[in-house]
């Protein structure tokens, strides 16, 4: 059976791969590996953090690895907390706090952004490639709805009426910029078994 190892330790990204990729493809994770690897997320895009992760684990294995990385781009704030969204204002600082702070960010301003989310993969020979999906909203003006999480619950996709926390998971699965690249990766993927 082909393996494809993905670089994170993350249990609930694990399981989304694994359904994704069907039973002929066994996903194993940063917390199948007999070692630590270091993953300096330093880069400045999207695309340059899920290549770091993807090359850590590659350089380990020499095996095919995906990567992904994600976040929110919120244009009044000139994209910010884009590639920075988990460590914004802190990695512990509660997500009630966050959102009020872009809430109150964007007060009387353009109200666009965007989740972001890239793919990196890399097959067996070393080839890279990435692929990008976006999902595109509003800042909404208030705190609204229980499921997802991070910033779910001030992203307004028009299309629902409501934020993305304010709906199902599986809902939100078939808009979602992880979504969107994920199907963009299994379309390259399928074509080339
Ligand atoms: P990473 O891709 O695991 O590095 O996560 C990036 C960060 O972006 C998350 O910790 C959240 O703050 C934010 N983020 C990414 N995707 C979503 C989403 O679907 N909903 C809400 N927040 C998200």
């Amino acid at each position: 059976m082909k393996i494809i190892w993905i670089a994170t330790s993350n249990l609930h990204k694990v399981e989304e791969f694994q359904t994704m990729l069907g039973k002929d493809v066994k996903v194993k994770c940063l917390k199948d590996l007999d070692q630590d690897i270091e993953i300096v997320e330093n880069g400045k895009t999207f695309e340059e953090n899920a290549l770091i992760k993807a090359r850590s684990l590659y350089a380990v294995l020499k095996e095919p690895v995906l990567a992904d990385d994600s976040g929110l781009e919120v244009d009044a704030m000139n994209k910010a907390p884009g590639v920075y969204s988990a460590r914004w204002m802190g990695e512990d600082t509660p997500y009630s706090i966050k959102n009020q702070a872009i809430i109150d960010a964007v007060k009387g301003k353009e109200r666009t952004a965007r989740f972001v989310c890239v793919i990196a993969y890399i097959n067996e020979a070393g080839q890279e490639k990435t692929y990008r999906g976006t999902i595109e909203g509003l800042i909404h003006d208030k705190i609204e709805g229980n499921n997802g999480f991070g910033y779910d619950p001030i992203f307004y996709y028009p299309p629902f009426k409501t934020t993305t926390a304010n709906v199902s998971e599986e809902m939100k699965n078939s808009v979602s910029h992880r979504g969107r690249a994920l199907a963009a990766f299994l379309k390259d993927w399928e074509e080339q078994k």
